[in-house]
């Protein structure tokens, strides 16, 4: 209980703090829609109960939101060109949920809802199924009116990106180093593909595969070798957090100590002596990553937000009105 109140007034705190914020307000449907954030966290665990892959879709689904065009739903739009269709975005998830649940809403209060904020909610939501912290996180977002694939490269970490390129990015979307650490721990949930990480492989003419990223553990190198032999088949997905992989903790940073993170991304946090501090740290206690893990999804959720005549209440997530 002490944990979640010091838990909120960090989060609210930061949020008093955050210029960004200043158009987002926390419980903007309390008269429009009393009920809207409970008919979200509803969807999100009745549709994680029966499918518990569904958390890490919705987590990756927000950050792929947010870091394109600000967090304004622009990665559920359909159609030719539109940042759904860029190959970045083709392994995402999780659109049937948010659909499940504007649906929902828009039954009860119909026009009144936005996608962008049900996209935040349910991210929010789904680290909670997982175990993670309880917050309250600000809403009023519109919906964006385009979205261009063609944005899609220059916003999205890739994994072979160098820390400098990755504080780049996270700088141009107000985050700091210590926001990409943070961050970063979402890969304590989910999956990936093996192509996602073959880079650190090398194969030979038989398609033997031998690990040439020496950052990684050699015993768990091969087991993902195992996993993922040359011939997998594209679909073939392994467990981002090797340890504990449905739960939101704070394994992600213990497994980067044990060299043991997945994608070259995350092995650099341990390798780079501007990150190696915080990894240690958060992998030491999960308090204090959860309480970082609130600031920051906060700032995460506020990239770029669009207000009053800037955006829209779609009526159907993936389409504009
Ligand atoms: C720092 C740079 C990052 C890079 C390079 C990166 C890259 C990736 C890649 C390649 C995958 C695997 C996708 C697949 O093959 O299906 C993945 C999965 C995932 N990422 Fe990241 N990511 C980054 C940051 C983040 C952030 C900031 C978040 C959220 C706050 C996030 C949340 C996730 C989640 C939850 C998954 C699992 C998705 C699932 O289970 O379907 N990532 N990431």
């Amino acid at each position: 209980m002490e944990t979640k109140i010091t838990l909120l007034i960090a989060v609210l705190l930061s949020f008093a703090a955050s210029p960004s914020c200043a158009s987002l307000s926390f419980n903007f449907y309390a008269t429009s829609c009393p009920a809207a954030e409970f008919m979200v966290s509803n969807t999100v665990r009745s549709a994680s109960s029966s499918d518990p892959t569904i958390p890490g879709k919705l987590l990756r689904l927000l950050f792929h939101d947010c870091f394109v065009e600000g967090c304004d739903a622009s990665v559920l739009l359909q159609g030719n060109g539109t940042e759904r269709s860029d190959p970045a975005n083709t392994s995402l998830g999780g659109f049937s949920v948010i659909d499940s649940a504007k649906r929902v809403l828009e039954i009860f209060c119909p026009g009144v809802v936005s996608c962008a904020d049900i996209v935040a909610l349910a991210a929010r939501d789904a680290v909670v199924v997982a175990g993670g912290p309880e917050f309250q996180i600000p809403t009023g977002r519109r919906d964006g009116r385009t979205s261009d694939a063609a944005n899609v490269r220059p916003n999205i970490a890739d994994t072979s990106f160098t820390m400098n390129e990755m504080i780049k990015l996270f700088n141009s979307k107000g985050l700091s180093l210590d926001d990409l650490v943070t961050l970063s721990g979402a890969h304590t949930i989910g999956s990936a593909h093996c192509n996602a990480f073959s880079d650190r492989f090398q194969m030979d003419s038989k398609g033997k595969l031998t690990l040439i990223d020496t950052s990684l553990d050699s015993r768990y190198a091969d087991e993902l070798m195992k996993k993922c032999p040359s011939d997998s088949s594209a679909s073939k997905t392994v467990n981002n957090d090797p340890e504990t992989s449905l739960a939101f903790d704070n394994q992600y940073y213990s497994n980067l100590l044990a060299h043991k993170g997945l994608f070259q991304s995350d092995s650099i946090l341990l390798e780079d002596g501007r990150t190696r501090a915080k990894v240690e740290a958060l992998a030491n206690d999960q308090e204090s990553f959860f309480r970082s893990w609130g600031e920051s999804f906060l700032k995460l959720t506020a990239i770029g937000v669009k207000t009053d005549d800037e955006g829209e209440i779609r009526r159907s997530c993936s389409f504009a009105n």
